[in-house]
């Protein structure tokens, strides 16, 4: 088998970049371990900044989204029992989406089946080979049988989890990561969000977050200890800790529900470098992992994919390597701001275990600033809603 471009796995980044570089006519075939109905499974945030709903529309796979996705010119910061709107419309000019990132995948695994590209789902063992020549190859089995894929470039779209990144040699790559000493205990529910904007809220017993994904759907966050159990937190639990972390009108606002889904997830973030060794290119979660705090993760995998598409495109189309060779560090200055801003959304709105009384107060003292200085909300603002590509 041959193919232009082999991209390791059907997240958001290998089939939004499989959908933009068949746009451009370059031929693409996507690896995947897992089945396309457990991919849909995974319930991940889903806030969409403008340039990611842009590039969602180049490749043809935007217009669920803007029929369903709710816009959202602001969030709630709450702290010492009161809200602090962050007005992104007034203070940038600028809104984000709100649509469950399971729905891009959808959205974009229909338009890859309706253009008749190749996914292969379920397929094991898969290795990358010759990666730093020119000429390199994916083996992997496929239903027991062994089979090779010859291609110019791999792209390693495998998450933190994939077998890309460690393809490259440990003497070349750079790994920086920060672990932070808590999760979030997340209860997806059918009820109707507990307010029309997300609410960030910061308290004396951890942080809350109140989400949604739809009119009718709230994910709804709380702040646990790294070694909770899902086991420790019976819905009754969740929703009594949610209400007692949330400014008493929210609060009265919560309305419990069973859950259909409830996880923990550990935060932390990461970065590899380079992103890019001879003929492999990573992007998305292969590269990076940024804290869920900022809603960042799916936005920076839009990002590489960006720069990515630009620089396959500069090198089928004119036979430019210009592109590629500068993909590194062109994706990396923007996974590096990204990785701060979520770093300083979540050291502000959590509470550490470990912190001084000086912590604490200078970590009160930053919450009272943000909320009472245009400056500082300008810099949330243009963060969140997404810096320039
Ligand atoms: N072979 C083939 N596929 C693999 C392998 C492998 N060895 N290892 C992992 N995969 C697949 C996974 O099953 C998954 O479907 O690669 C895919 C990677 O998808 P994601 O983890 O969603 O990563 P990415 O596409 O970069 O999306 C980034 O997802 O994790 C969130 O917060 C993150 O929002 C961000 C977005
Ligand atoms: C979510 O809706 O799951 C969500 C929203 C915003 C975040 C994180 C998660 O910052």
């Amino acid at each position: 088998m041959r193919t232009q471009v082999a991209i390791i796995g059907a997240g958001p980044s290998g089939l939004l970049l499989g959908q933009l570089l068949i746009r451009d006519g370059i031929s693409n075939v996507i690896l995947e371990r897992r089945s396309a109905a457990y991919v849909l499974g995974r319930v991940r945030a889903g806030i969409i900044e403008t340039g990611t709903a842009a590039l969602l529309d180049e490749a043809g796979a935007g217009a669920r989204m803007h029929r369903e996705g709710l816009i959202h010119d602001g969030i709630e910061i709450s702290f010492g029992g009161e809200h602090h709107r962050m007005d992104f419309r007034r203070l940038v000019g600028k809104s984000v989406i709100v649509y469950g990132q399971s729905e891009i995948t959808r959205d974009l695994m229909e338009r890859r089946a309706a253009c008749g590209a190749e996914t292969l789902y379920e397929v094991e063992d898969v290795a990358l080979h010759d990666v730093a020549g020119a000429q390199p190859k994916v083996r992997f089995r496929q239903d027991g049988v062994a089979r090779e894929i010859d291609c110019e470039f791999i792209a390693g779209c495998d998450g933190s989890h994939g077998v890309s990144r460690q393809s490259i040699p440990a003497a070349v790559l750079r790994s920086y990561e920060r672990i932070y000493p808590f999760g979030w205990l997340g209860v997806l529910v059918e009820r109707p969000p507990v307010s029309p904007e997300l609410i960030y809220a910061h308290h004396e017993r951890g942080f809350a977050l109140c989400s949604m994904r739809s009119p009718t759907r709230s994910r709804l966050y709380v702040q646990c200890r790294l070694e909770d159990q899902v086991s420790d937190w019976p819905d009754e639990r969740f929703y009594e800790e949610l209400r007692l972390r949330l400014a008493p009108g929210a609060a009265a606002r919560v309305h419990p529900g069973p859950s259909l889904e409830k996880s923990i997830t550990p935060l932390r973030g990461c970065v590899a470098e380079p992103m890019r060794y001879g003929s492999l290119m990573l992007a998305g979660d292969a590269a990076h992992v940024v804290p869920p705090t900022g809603a960042k993760g799916l936005n920076l995998a839009a990002s590489d994919v960006h720069y990515l598409w630009q620089a396959f495109a500069g090198y089928f189309r004119n036979g430019s390597r210009a592109g590629l060779e500068a993909y590194s560090e062109r994706a990396l200055r923007r996974v590096w701001k990204a990785e701060r801003f979520s770093w300083w959304m979540t050291n502000t709105l959590h509470r550490f275990p470990e912190s001084s009384g000086f912590d604490r107060m200078a970590q009160r003292a930053e919450l009272e600033y943000l909320a009472s200085s245009t400056a500082a909300q300008t810099a949330l603002a243009e963060n969140y809603v997404g810096l320039p590509l």
